[in-house]
């Protein structure tokens, strides 16, 4: 274990880092949010878009958050306010740290809906259901109070549980052995999904572009969903950056890091979108497709049974790689800033989450009728972080160390006190002083109406 000369924990390997860095960006963002996105916004444009959104404005902040971290070695807060003294430039941390409860809400209340998928598909739930029986059976579930609320518990619980044992012990171990497994399943089941009668209408919707899907609301969309996939724009790679040791590649790991969670992303859209046209179910179902078409698939494979349970738990322990580092971020924050002890942060944290967890997950059964400018408290918290808090954060992030940060200080994070080349510098100081900047504004501001 490695210990900063200020006695920080940190990660203690490049293996570690990459492991965990990745490990927060792929997660239900992925396999759950990914493709019930695109499902809503019309299929290949959206993709398109999403892709040259991850290029030329995901990886650029990511690595911008590094920088921070590093420079900063702080939380998402702390950080912003060693780099800057005395300036306003922390309200971007605060921001996050606002932005990590509502993630968090929600992030729980479909981590315990993945919960209680394992325990279903373990007492053989989907066996002879076909489309609809297996759509009535997650209607049921999650318009009920009891069991998605107790699933909700569980899972903060277990996410707390993991930040308590501290950021090496259980972040990088808990990081690293699972993500290869995830990957492999997923290829099993892209290739039963497109190998379904009809699975070509599915891959046409998903590959072959129809622009005039795209407007205003579908770009924010994609802007919203590269930044949540990747994790960034609230501080989770702040934080993270600020354990990462002097000696690592800051650009590699962002190269890395996003074309990983790309390839995921991209084989959930592979294994998902062939069924739901096979199946005849509907690509713009919400946030329940995935539990809705996936134990098609599994019903139609050779051992599905066992492939199911696998495949829902890796899909939960993804999840809880990621919701760790949203809980970071307010628990780094407490303990460095407010000097709280780790455990008193953690316990408090959870537990504010999982409060405003609860009215998320009964939005969609008890309180279903609450509707805030057309949007339940789930679509409400969502839209809010990952459409509106996530952008303007990633904005800020690529302002802050385009444009205030010295470009000395940037050049010497990036390439490690001069030691490595970064040949891509010049074009990077591009990136963010103008052209990231420019194109987050315009999506964002367009969307809400400003421009
Ligand atoms: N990226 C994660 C996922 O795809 C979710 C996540 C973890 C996240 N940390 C974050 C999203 C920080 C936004 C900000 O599941």
């Amino acid at each position: 274990m490695a210990l900063e000369k200020d006695g920080r924990d940190g990660f203690t390997s490049r293996f570690g880092i990459i492991c965990a860095a990745a490990g927060s960006a792929i997660g239900l963002g992925n396999i759950w949010r990914f493709p019930y996105v695109v499902g809503e916004s019309g299929g290949g444009a959206f993709l398109l878009v999403y892709l040259g959104f991850i290029l030329l404005l995901g990886i650029p902040v990511m690595l911008s958050e590094f920088v921070i971290g590093r420079r900063g070695q702080r939380n998402a807060l702390g950080s912003f306010k060693r780099l800057a003294p005395g300036k306003p430039w922390y309200l971007v941390g605060v921001m996050g740290i606002v932005a990590a409860f509502m993630i968090l809400a929600f992030y729980s209340t479909i981590a315990g809906w993945t919960l209680e998928y394992v325990v279903k598909s373990l007492t053989n739930s989907f066996a002879d259901k076909d489309a609809s029986e297996i759509n009535r059976l997650f209607v049921s579930f999650h318009t009920q109070a009891f069991w998605p609320l107790f699933w909700q518990i569980i899972f903060m619980g277990m996410t707390a549980w993991i930040i308590l044992s501290g950021v090496q012990k259980g972040i990088e171990r808990y990081a690293k052995i699972l993500m290869p497994f995830l990957i492999l399943l997923l290829i099993i089941m892209a290739i039963r999904s497109v190998t379904l009668p009809g699975a070509g209408q599915g891959l046409s919707f998903l590959f072959r572009p129809d622009f005039s899907a795209l407007n205003s609301r579908v770009m924010l969309a994609a802007l919203g969903q590269a930044f949540f996939s990747l994790s960034i724009g609230m501080g989770a790679l702040i934080t993270y950056g600020s354990y990462i040791q002097k000696q690592n590649n800051l650009g590699n790991i962002s190269v890395e890091v996003s074309l990983a969670d790309t390839l995921i992303a991209l084989l959930a859209g592979v294994a998902i979108f062939p069924a739901v046209f096979a199946f005849g179910l509907d690509p713009a179902d919400g946030p329940g497709l995935i539990f809705t078409v996936l134990p098609n698939i599994f019903q139609q494979m050779p051992g599905g049974y066992f492939f199911a349970i696998i495949f829902f738990v890796l899909l939960s322990i993804a999840a809880l790689t990621s919701s760790i580092s949203i809980l970071e971020v307010v628990v780094a924050y407490l303990t460095e800033e407010l000097n709280m002890t780790r455990r008193k942060a953690t316990i408090m944290a959870s537990i504010a989450a999982t409060f405003v967890g609860v009215f998320c997950t009964l939005s969609f059964g008890a309180l279903g009728n609450i509707s805030i400018g057309g949007l339940s408290i789930f679509g409400l918290l969502d839209f809010t972080a990952s459409n509106l808090l996530l952008p303007l954060g990633g904005l800020l992030i690529v302002v802050f160390v385009g444009w205030y940060m010295k470009r000395s200080d940037v050049k010497d994070e990036i390439s490690n006190s001069g030691s490595l080349k970064a040949r891509f510098f010049d074009a990077l100081m591009f990136i963010l002083k103008f052209v990231a900047p420019v194109a987050i504004a315009i999506v964002l501001f367009d969307s809400l109406g400003i421009i």
